[in-house]
């Protein structure tokens, strides 16, 4: 049942607020603190953490990287089930190993997880279909509680393994005593804050369907993002080709120089997602290197960042104000509906593209 939406996908897309507030009701006690299933995690008796999954599961776990090592300081390591499982990583002592996946099915992250089987300390997963073998074979499996996700496509799944990992960095950080109370405090109230957040963000999307129109006239199209917002640019490239079937690459915004600066022309739309955060006059500057070579920016922002960004820009999304360390969950948004409204007006299939499967059951 589409709910009176064309596609699985777009109801997907608008169930976000709903679904993360449940995720979250169940995560996080009303009066303030983290709830965790039965026998807990010891966050404090780990000195790493592995984290594998494949797509967007694993951009997932990218943005997860970034948020555990700033505020738990506990050192992450990330890599794509296909990879990680052949490689027969060494385990080093007190490692925990999580693995990502809505479906719980995908083989490459279920043979991953049966090798750190008897290595790592812990084996977690985190999941959105609970009776799934990922869940059923880990010590500790965390329900993203997103419903069932029909459309190819991950979305919110995406955001709701978010919603978790990232209450699972909150949880690492107070136990291990890497945080005040009060930051502690600040965070968890920006936490509580997304399913709000990412209600007023859905209100970008005949921005984003007029935006749209115009990109899927592209051959090409490239994503920038630094720092937590790299994996949005990672997300936001494989969504559009998937769904569109345009070729689009995403790069970390320091990488720019280092080579994908000589596709630039006027030919080439280059989507940038960057909040104004920390990083934010260093993403300018890429910004204006790409313009200065003739190529299309579209920023991807909030009100301070457009000001800030000035002139020369070819369109902008401006989403409403968010703490930039959870900034990765609410801009997923505009990267979803870009694709989502790019597929539709290229007239693909969005709900279930060519040769794509929902669960990649066989490597
Ligand atoms: O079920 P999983 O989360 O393990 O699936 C992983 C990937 O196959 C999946 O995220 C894929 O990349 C999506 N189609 C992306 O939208």
């Amino acid at each position: 049942d589409k709910a009176g939406h064309k596609h699985f996908m777009a109801k997907e897309i608008a169930e976000q607020p709903r679904v993360l507030a449940d995720a979250m009701a169940h995560y996080l006690r009303p009066e303030g603190g983290v709830v965790l299933p039965e026998p807990g995690i010891d966050f404090a008796s780990i000195d790493r953490l592995t984290l594998v999954a494949c797509g967007t599961a694993f951009y997932a776990c990218n943005v997860a990287k970034y948020w555990f090592e700033q505020i738990a300081r506990l050192p992450v390591e990330i890599d794509v089930a296909s990879e990680f499982r052949y490689r027969e990583p060494p385990v080093a002592p007190r490692s925990a190993a999580l693995f990502v996946s809505q479906s719980g099915e995908t083989a490459d992250t279920l043979a991953a997880l049966r090798y750190m089987q008897g290595k790592a300390e812990t084996v977690l997963s985190v999941v959105n279909v609970t009776e799934s073998s990922i869940a059923r074979e880990s010590d500790i499996a965390l329900p993203i509680l997103a419903g069932a996700e029909i459309g190819v496509a991950s979305t919110k799944a995406f955001t709701c393994q978010l919603l978790v990992l990232g209450t699972l960095a909150l949880e690492a950080a107070r136990q291990r005593g890497t945080l005040g109370a009060e930051e502690l405090a600040r965070l968890e109230a920006g936490l509580r804050a997304l399913p709000g957040l990412i209600h007023q963000g859905l209100t970008v999307e005949a921005e984003c369907q007029r935006i749209s129109r115009q990109l899927a006239e592209a051959r090409d199209i490239l994503f920038l993002g630094r720092g937590r917002m790299y994996p949005l640019a990672l997300e936001g490239a494989l969504k559009l080709k998937e769904i569109s079937y345009i070729h689009a690459e995403a790069y970390a915004s320091g990488e720019l120089k280092h080579g994908p600066i000589a596709l630039i022309d006027e030919h080439v739309p280059v989507v940038v997602i960057a909040p104004h955060d920390e990083l934010f006059d260093k993403t300018v500057s890429n910004m204006q290197e790409v313009m200065a070579r003739g190529g299309k920016v579209l920023l991807v922002t909030d009100a301070k960042g457009a000001e800030v960004a000035g002139e020369g820009v070819w369109e902008q999304i401006v989403l409403p104000e968010i703490d930039p360390f959870w900034a990765p969950v609410l801009y997923a948004v505009p990267a979803q509906m870009l694709a989502y409204h790019t597929a539709v007006s290229k007239g693909t299939d969005v709900d279930q593209p060519r040769n794509l499967a929902k669960s990649v059951t066989v490597e």
